[in-house]
């Protein structure tokens, strides 16, 4: 039974999606929420499933240690859903391709630092696009640039607006990162 931390600054509805899976798995379950945000949403969606939660100090993930902090806890895999800070070297050589993110679009198109929420679905649309959707890939010490796992697509219609693709792309989202994260562990 792998224990996973799951990384969320806002809402954290993935966080819960992963927390719902999880809960039924003989691979995994969800040992710890982290956030770096003390009002962020998934801090409540934690304390509503008894999920042990942890708040990052403003620099604390760039000071290097929180790698122990993890290790302690016995964490095995850590999942980033919606985190916005960048993950430093020392949390991705202590965890290697067991850093797992999704970004709510097709990298790597509309992808790097500044591409979150609905700028992301914005600029998809603004550039026209046909489809979006989601990619899953392990996590490097560079913004959305690790390797692959799986992308899953949605077809933009010539009147969806960027609410309309958000709305689209994390209700698969919530359908295909948990699956995807149990088929890792
Ligand atoms: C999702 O769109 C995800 O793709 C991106 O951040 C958002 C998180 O939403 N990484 P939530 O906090 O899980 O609702």
């Amino acid at each position: 039974m792998k224990n996973i931390a799951v990384f969320a600054s806002g809402g954290g509805s993935n966080a819960e999606a992963l927390i719902t899976h999880f809960t039924n798995s003989e691979k995994g379950r969800i040992a710890l929420i982290v956030t770096n945000n003390s009002n962020a949403g998934v801090i409540d969606r934690a304390q509503n499933h008894d999920i042990p939660f942890y708040v990052l100090d403003k620099d604390e993930l760039d000071e290097g240690e929180f790698s122990d902090v993890l290790l302690a806890l016995d964490i095995d895999f850590i999942v980033l859903a919606g985190f916005l800070k960048k993950i430093p070297a020392d949390l991705v050589s202590t965890y290697p391709n067991k850093i797992v993110n999704i970004h709510p679009a097709l990298l790597p198109k509309f992808g790097g630092k500044g591409m979150y929420g609905i700028n992301v679905h914005k600029a998809v649309v603004e550039a026209g696009e046909k489809e979006s959707g989601i990619t899953i890939h392990y996590v490097n010490t560079n913004y959305d640039e690790g390797q692959i796992i799986e992308q899953h697509r949605i077809a933009i219609l010539s009147d969806d607006n960027p609410e309309a693709v958000a709305k689209k792309v994390l209700s698969i989202e919530h359908q295909f990162f948990a699956p995807c994260i149990e088929r890792l562990l």
